[in-house]
C-alpha cells in the first residue's frame, strides 16, 4: 500500500486546541507504530502533502521535523522523506484483520503477586459520608477555614526549604509531635526518634521492610487490620494469626504456636476491629516475652485520641524498658485520611536506619502539609479540634448505641463501646454478615462485615462494623432503621 493511500483517511481537526502540526505528528507516528506504514516507505513531498491535507506547508514541515528529530523519519533535502529503515518494528502489525495475537502480558514476579495480592485491602471511600462509614472522621466539624488560612500563609511566605527536605520529616513538626505524644500517651521520645510518614500504612511498610527478612514470622491479631497483613505479605513474612479475646491478643497462644516470631503487631488501645482494650496483664506479658526473645512489638495507636469512658491505659511504648516497641500513629482519624500523614516513634538506635529507609521510599513526605500541620498544632487548633470532636463523636456514639438498643437489641450484641470511631456488633441470629452488608448498601447504608477481618472463614464471627463519627445523629438513627429492615426481612 502506498503511504499516501495509507494516510488518505487522515483528518485534522481545525477546531481542536491541539496544534495541527501536533495532530499530524501523532497521526504519522501512530501509523508507523501500528505498522500501517512501514520502514523504508516514502512520504509525499511536503508541498503536495499540505495540499492533500488542506493545511499550510509549514504545518507539514514542523511535523516532519519533529518526527525526524525523534528518529521516526529520515531524509535529505531534495531526495524526499522516508520512514526510517532501522526501526525495530515488524511490518503490518495490528492491521485490521491481522491474525497476529496481541502481545502477551508479562506476569508479575512472585514478590509482586504477594505485594498486590491482598484484595480485601482495596477499599476506597469518597463522596458524601453516609451512615456507617468506617475509618472516616466527621469532616463536617473540621475547621477547613483555619486550615486554609494556615496553608495560604505558608504559600505566601515559603520560608522553609522547597528543595528536598529531611527524610525523617519537617523538624518543627517532629518536635511538636514528640511533645504531644509525651504529654498525651506517655511516649518516651525525642524528636530524633519521630519519623513522619505518608500515613501509618507507610510506617508499617517501612517497619516490615527494614526489620523482617523473607519467611520471618510475625504475629498479627485475629481478627485484625488488613493493612498490616498486606504489608507483611509484601515483605514476604510468615503471617501468624493470633486470636484476640476480651483482654486483647492472647499472648500465651502466640508464644505456644509461633515462638520464633520476630515481630508482633498490636492495637492495644482499641483493638481493630473488635474494639477491646488490651489489659495491663497482657501488655506486661507481651513486653516481657518480646524483651526476652528479641521480638519487635509494633503498637498501632490509630485512634487513641478518642476514649469516651474510663482512663486510657499507658501506651506499651511507655512501659517498654528493653527498647523493643515501635510506636505508630496516624492523623487519618484525628484530621482526615486524604491528608496521608502518619508517624513512627522508633528506638534511638533505629532512627537513622528508618530515616534512610524513608528516603529510599519517597525521599520524604510532602513538606507543605507537614508545615501546615506544625502550625495547626503550634497555634492550639489541634488540641481544640480533638476536644471538640471528642464531644461531637461522643454524641454520635450515644445516638448509635441508643438506636441499636431500642431497635435492634434482639438482633445484635454490642461489643466494647468506650473508644474509637466505630462500634462492632455481633449478629445474634445466623445472619451472613457479608450478605447483610450488601443488602444494606443497596439501601444506601454502609457497614463492614466482621467476618472479613478474620484470617480464615471457618472460625470467623458474624458481625458488623458501624462507623459513627462521619454523620450526624439523625442519619445514624435513619441508618439503624434501615439495618432493622434488612435484618428483619
Ligand atoms: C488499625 C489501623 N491502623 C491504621 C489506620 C490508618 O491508616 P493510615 O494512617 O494509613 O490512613 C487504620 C485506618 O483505618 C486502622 O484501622
Amino acid at each position: 500500500m502506498h503511504v499516501a493511500q495509507s494516510l488518505s483517511s487522515l483528518r485534522l481537526d481545525t477546531a481542536s486546541p491541539t496544534p495541527l502540526f501536533r495532530q499530524l505528528y501523532e497521526a504519522i507516528k501512530g501509523a508507523i507504530l501500528s505498522g500501517q506504514i512501514n520502514p523504508g516507505m516514502q512520504l509525499p513531498p511536503t508541498r503536495e502533502f499540505a495540499l492533500i491535507l488542506g493545511v499550510s506547508r509549514q504545518t507539514v514541515l514542523n511535523a516532519f521535523s519533529q518526527l525526524t528529530a525523534e528518529g521516526f523519519l529520515s531524509g535529505t533535502t531534495g531526495k524526499g522523506t522516508f520512514v526510517s529503515e532501522n526501526l525495530p518494528i515488524s511490518s503490518n502489525r495490528n492491521l485490521p484483520g491481522s491474525t497476529m495475537p496481541p502481545p502477551a502480558l508479562r506476569p508479575l514476579s512472585g514478590r509482586g503477586q504477594r505485594f498486590v495480592g491482598q484484595e480485601t485491602f482495596l477499599n476506597t471511600h469518597n463522596g458524601i459520608p453516609k451512615a456507617f462509614r468506617i475509618g472516616m472522621p466527621g469532616i463536617d466539624v473540621f475547621p477547613f477555614d483555619i486550615w486554609a488560612r494556615l496553608e495560604a500563609r505558608r504559600w505566601r511566605r515559603p520560608d522553609y526549604q522547597l528543595g528536598y527536605g529531611d527524610p525523617a520529616g519537617y523538624r518543627p513538626l517532629r518536635e511538636l509531635l514528640a511533645a504531644y505524644l509525651r504529654a498525651s500517651r506517655g511516649v518516651h521520645c525525642s524528636p530524633e526518634q519521630v519519623i513522619v510518614t505518608s500515613g501509618s500504612q507507610q510506617a508499617l511498610f517501612l517497619i516490615a521492610s527494614l526489620l523482617l527478612s523473607p519467611d520471618d514470622a510475625a504475629w498479627v491479631e485475629n481478627p485484625g487490620y488488613q493493612g498490616t497483613n498486606a504489608v507483611l505479605h509484601a515483605a514476604q513474612a510468615r503471617v501468624c494469626a493470633v486470636p484476640v479475646d476480651d483482654q486483647g491478643i492472647c499472648v500465651s497462644l502466640g508464644i505456644e504456636n509461633h515462638p520464633d516470631a520476630k515481630l508482633a503487631y498490636v492495637t492495644p488501645s482499641h483493638q481493630y476491629p473488635l474494639g477491646v482494650t488490651m489489659s495491663l496483664q497482657r501488655r506486661l506479658e507481651l513486653l516481657d516475652w518480646a524483651a526476652r526473645n528479641k521480638m519487635w512489638v509494633v503498637e498501632d495507636e490509630y485512634d487513641s485520641e478518642y476514649r469516651y469512658t474510663g482512663r486510657p491505659l499507658a501506651s506499651l511504648q511507655s512501659l517498654d524498658k528493653a527498647g523493643c516497641v515501635i510506636y505508630v500513629g496516624s492523623l487519618s482519624k484525628v484530621l482526615f485520611p486524604a491528608l496521608r500523614l502518619g508517624y513512627l516513634v522508633v528506638p534511638p538506635s533505629l532512627a537513622d536506619a528508618f530515616a534512610r529507609g524513608k528516603a529510599v521510599l519517597d525521599r520524604h513526605t510532602p513538606s507543605v502539609p507537614q508545615a501546615v500541620l506544625a502550625d495547626f498544632i503550634a497555634e492550639g487548633h489541634f488540641i481544640r479540634h480533638i476536644r471538640r470532636t471528642r464531644e461531637v463523636y461522643g454524641e454520635r456514639r450515644a445516638a448509635l448505641m441508643e438506636a441499636l438498643d431500642t431497635q435492634l437489641a434482639d438482633e445484635m450484641q454490642m461489643g466494647p463501646t468506650d473508644a474509637g470511631l466505630h462500634l462492632t456488633v455481633a449478629l445474634k441470629r445466623n445472619h451472613n454478615d457479608r450478605a447483610v452488608v450488601q443488602a444494606a448498601l443497596q439501601q444506601g447504608v454502609e457497614a463492614r462485615a466482621l467476618s472479613q477481618f478474620y484470617a480464615t472463614r471457618d472460625h470467623a464471627a458474624s458481625g458488623l462494623l458501624l462507623g459513627f463519627a462521619a454523620v450526624a445523629p439523625p442519619q445514624i438513627r435513619h441508618g439503624v432503621a434501615i439495618l432493622r429492615t434488612v435484618l428483619k426481612s
